[in-house]
């Protein structure tokens, strides 16, 4: 079994901080992705679910009050300071909720507990998924639901292939990684999905293609736009080792780049993800 120490520090360091800082942008990124989520839940599919990968806890909030007072929901993370958030925003709430620091693909949770498996983007990062989703199978009580969404092929994804592109002609690329690896895009082959899924007994695997426009960063101006959406995103770390002269031309070079999709104070980017359901049908 391969382990996540290398994820616990991203997130627990640089890549979980960057989250907490930017949780409000993250979240009228992806917040529109969370009603097509729970759509696939029936509001009294179940009384205990498991939020996996919860981060900061907003659409953990909205499972429970999609669920309804009856059940009660339980977010887990690695994020020390994403889960700081995510307890104090379910404080201010009243819904049914606890936050477990705790990896999923390793924590015993009690057996054969949870109604209903959940996450939006919080099940690619798992080093070895297969053991991963086997430990959550066994946290299913008979006719538990899994349902997430996870990333499609970044070739689908704008948001990210168009300021890489821009941001690759001012630096080297970085070696080339597994597209398997633990990551954003490791979950972007469904039949890889469907295979692991299957593997780890659940049965009646759907794939439901979501693509959509989604607002990457806000600004009054279209530089302004660009600079919150490199701050908040992966290629911030590509340019951090260029002197001030250099991220400026790479920034220009981005901005120009990003400038169709500047639209009324809006970066608006193509995007594309896999709203994944599943049943448990094995003991
Ligand atoms: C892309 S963020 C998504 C956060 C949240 N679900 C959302 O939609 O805003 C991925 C989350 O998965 C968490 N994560 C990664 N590996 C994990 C693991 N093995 N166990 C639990 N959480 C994990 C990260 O800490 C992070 O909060």
């Amino acid at each position: 079994m391969q382990d996540n120490q290398a994820q616990v520090e991203f997130w627990n360091g640089e890549g979980g901080q960057r989250w907490a800082d930017h949780d409000a942008q993250f979240e009228r990124t992806i917040g529109p992705l969370t009603a097509p989520l729970l759509a696939r839940i029936a509001p009294n599919a179940a009384t205990r679910a498991l939020d996996i990968g919860c981060g900061c806890g907003n659409q953990t909030l909205a499972l429970a009050r999609h669920l309804g007072p009856g059940a009660h929901v339980t977010g887990v993370d690695i994020s020390a300071p994403m889960l700081a958030l995510a307890r104090q925003r379910a404080a201010a709430g009243a819904a049914p909720l606890e936050f477990l620091l705790a990896d999923a693909s390793t924590h015993r949770f009690e057996p054969q507990s949870f109604g209903l498996l959940f996450s939006r983007f919080g099940v690619m990062f798992f080093a070895d998924p297969l053991q991963a989703f086997r430990n959550l199978h066994a946290a299913c009580a008979a006719g538990a639901r899994l349902v997430f969404c996870c990333w499609q092929a970044p070739a689908l994804n704008d948001w990210l292939r168009l300021p890489l592109q821009a941001a690759l002609r001012h630096v080297p690329a970085p070696a080339a990684t597994d597209p398997h690896a633990p990551g954003p895009f490791a979950f972007a082959d469904r039949a890889r999905v469907s295979a692991i899924l299957e593997a780890a007994g659940f049965g009646a695997v759907q794939f439901e293609s979501l693509e959509t426009e989604l607002c990457f960063a806000e600004g009054d101006t279209l530089a302004a736009a660009t600079t919150a959406m490199v701050e908040a995103g992966p290629v911030n770390a590509l340019l951090a080792p260029l002197d001030a002269e250099a991220r400026a031309r790479a920034l220009d070079d981005i901005r120009a780049t990003l400038a169709p999709h500047y639209r009324e104070g809006k970066m608006m980017m193509r995007s594309a993800a896999w709203l994944v359901c599943a049943d448990r049908i094995a003991g």
